[in-house]
């Protein structure tokens, strides 16, 4: 057992919140990370003083621990090699299209597989070392799922979450796995296991039994060596009030009307905000919008769609791929499509700062978020949080999790590009009290709803759990 470190609460990701830049002068600065793992997580942190481990999100950086921002935060140092078999390979070239449907083609190494345990390991190790005795240990998403169990070897003093922001997949698409069983064992390793749908836990309880063998009950899973683990459904949410108080807050009206008049002021703004990711359906709403156009329906004059998309995993072929054709693409609607000063497709390759964010969108009548398949999506949120005067429509894909609580959105199918023209033409032409009808229900969840009950709805849990399942009686049959 490793000797106790001093944090009663440690977040383990596969990053820190803050990404280490080298500038062209060569110095280094911190700048937020992307995605919706670090957004949903860092308002957490600060609530509850812990440490978070993670890496910097460069090769070959080996850092002592060091507080930014009043964030305590403990490197993980990954080679370069590393940085390619188990980040770019095992996590987002296996994990990433097994478990969102393989709307692309996962790839399966048994070299990314090494190193996936590898690092793995040294996250559990760096964990054991931080803890303080007793402590509570969060670890998050798919590319630490073997730490559970590698932290419990090392200190079963511990008490371990577990939470996936991704979907967990059917079993048909899991069973693919050549090591199907060690990443379900390595799950096994938390007492409380959060999935954003009640559709992912039943997955992972299912599969539990079928590949495992261990016996369960609804949610619970019973270990041979009497401990039970729970797997349990807590949709993930966003800082609603914060978002909506930078909504309101003078700069971001200024910049929301600027945007607009630098659009032309059209009648309408149609806005999307992704990683340039193929989960999330870019191309497919483009296309739907630029036919839009060409039919007549809508006219350059009157309506712009905003893309912005921030650049992520760009080492990764597929998503190098990706970025080509949507180049291509928004390269052919405008210049198919636009007039001077007015292309039909504004698109931004770039990640911008929250006060940006809600600036677009402020600016945009319509959010459009077409995922093929997503865990959460936090954007979507977001928008509504924004959208303080209960105005605004969101066009949004049943495959998202959001779809889940966001039942008044637009939804579409994001396969059937004429159900997505519907869609934002609907959206286009609905009248105000429409989709201000929309909007109120949705702030309601949201404003319910936000990431703090998510955190504490969890953190509860997990600490109830303890004595609930120490003094759990077993059910006499067992499904
Ligand atoms: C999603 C994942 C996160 C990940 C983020 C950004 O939100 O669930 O785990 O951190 O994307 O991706 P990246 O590969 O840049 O960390």
């Amino acid at each position: 057992m490793t000797t106790p470190g001093r944090a009663d609460l440690v977040i383990v990701a596969n990053r820190l919140p803050v990404d280490r830049v080298t500038n062209p002068d060569g110095t280094n600065d911190w700048r937020r990370s992307p995605g919706g793992l670090v957004s949903a997580l860092e308002p957490v942190m600060r609530a509850n003083d812990g440490a978070w481990i993670g890496w910097p999100g460069a090769p070959d950086d080996d850092l002592e621990p060091f507080v930014e921002d009043g964030l305590q935060l403990v490197p993980v140092h990954l080679s370069a090699q590393e940085v390619e078999e188990f980040y770019e390979g095992f996590s987002n070239g296996t994990l990433w299209p097994l478990y969102h449907d393989v709307v692309a083609k996962p790839e399966f190494h048994r070299e990314w597989w090494d190193s996936y345990v590898t690092v793995n390991r040294r996250f559990a190790e760096k964990s054991a070392e931080v803890a303080a005795e007793g402590a509570t240990v969060w670890v998050q998403d798919y590319q630490l799922q073997l730490v559970p169990q590698m932290l419990r070897d090392l200190r079963p003093d511990l008490r371990i979450g577990f939470y996936l922001h991704i979907p967990f997949p059917p079993a048909e698409l899991f069973s693919q796995l050549p090591w199907r069983r060690q990443i379900l064992e390595g799950l096994l390793g938390a007492d409380l296991i959060g999935f954003q749908l009640a559709g992912g836990a039943g997955n992972f309880v299912r599969l539990v039994r079928h590949r495992v063998g261990h016996k369960t009950h609804r949610d619970l899973v019973y270990l041979p060596d009497g401990r039970t683990v729970k797997a349990a459904a807590f949709p993930i949410s966003i800082d609603t009030a914060g978002f909506e108080e930078l909504a309101r807050s003078e700069a971001v009206q200024e910049r929301a009307d600027e945007i607009r008049e630098a659009l032309g002021s059209p009648r309408k703004v149609f806005l999307g905000i992704d990683r340039l990711d193929y989960t999330k359906g870019i191309v497919a709403r483009l296309r739907a919008f630029g036919e839009l156009i060409a039919e007549g329906e809508l006219d350059v004059e009157d309506a712009v769609f905003v893309q912005v998309a921030t650049p992520s995993r760009e080492r990764v072929e597929q998503y190098r791929i990706l970025r080509d054709d949507i180049d291509r693409l928004v390269g052919r609607l405008n210049g198919d499509l636009g007039q001077i000063g007015k292309p039909a497709i504004s698109y931004l390759h770039s990640s911008y700062p929250r006060e940006e964010m809600a600036a677009l969108y402020r600016a945009a009548d319509i959010m459009v978020v077409t995922p093929f398949r997503d865990g959460m999506n936090l954007v979507a949120k977001e928008y509504v949080a924004c959208r303080y005067e209960s105005d605004g429509a969101l066009v949004l894909s049943e495959f998202a999790g959001a779809a889940d609580e966001l039942r008044q959105a637009y939804l579409v199918n994001p396969y059937d590009i004429n159900g997505i023209k519907q869609a934002l033409l609907d959206a286009f032409h609905a009248e105000p009290k429409e989709t201000t009808r929309r909007m109120r229900a949705m702030r309601k969840t949201v404003v319910e709803h936000d990431v703090a009950a998510w955190a504490d709805k969890f953190l509860d849990e997990l600490a109830t759990g303890r004595h609930e399942h120490d003094k759990s009686v077993r059910p006499a049959r067992r499904s």
